[in-house]
């Protein structure tokens, strides 16, 4: 009696294994090594040669405030903030005004699915200026105006 009890869960084991093999197969099958994953560039922003010297001031303060959330040169990262650099933000839209309001009040999720944007400590009115000055640069270098 006791060797095929032993042979049947042996089979099942082995059942299990290679169900779990195939899962894990197809897992990895249908994810992409390259896909874009948590934390990923949302859009591929391209870099104006020169910034002037208020948009130079911007990218640092961006650096510091922004691109924790919304990514280098503001491509966003998957799974958390939107890119900046997106048709959506351009000005006509999202105006100057709505830059600051977001910047200085936060924003209530509305566009995408990563929550509220919480208000940016330790950000003065001043600051804002240039940020919006860099951000405006980029887009434009990416069509967006
Ligand atoms: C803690 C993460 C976080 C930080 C830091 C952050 N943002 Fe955001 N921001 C978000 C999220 C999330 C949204 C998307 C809200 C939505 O669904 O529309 C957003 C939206 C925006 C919008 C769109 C506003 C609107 O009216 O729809 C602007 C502009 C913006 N952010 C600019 C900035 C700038 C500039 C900084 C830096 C000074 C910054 N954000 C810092 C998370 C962040």
């Amino acid at each position: 009696m006791a060797l095929p009890q032993k042979a049947y869960i042996a089979a099942v084991i082995g059942i299990l294994l290679l169900i779990s093999g195939t899962v894990f197969w197809w897992y990895q099958a249908s994810t992409p090594a390259n896909e874009a994953g948590f934390g990923a560039a949302m859009v591929q922003v391209k870099l104006p040669e020169e910034l002037s010297a208020l948009a130079k001031r911007g990218e640092g303060l961006f650096h510091q405030n922004c691109a924790s959330c919304h990514g280098i040169n503001g491509a966003g990262q998957d799974g958390v903030a939107p890119p900046l650099i997106h048709r959506i933000y351009e000005p006509s839209h999202h105006s100057d005004l709505s830059f600051q309001r977001a910047m200085t009040l936060g924003v209530r999720a509305h566009h995408w699915p990563f929550g509220n944007m919480p208000p940016v400590a330790g950000l003065s009115q001043a600051d804002t200026v240039p940020i919006i000055a860099y951000i405006r640069t980029i887009q434009r270098k990416n069509g967006i105006d």
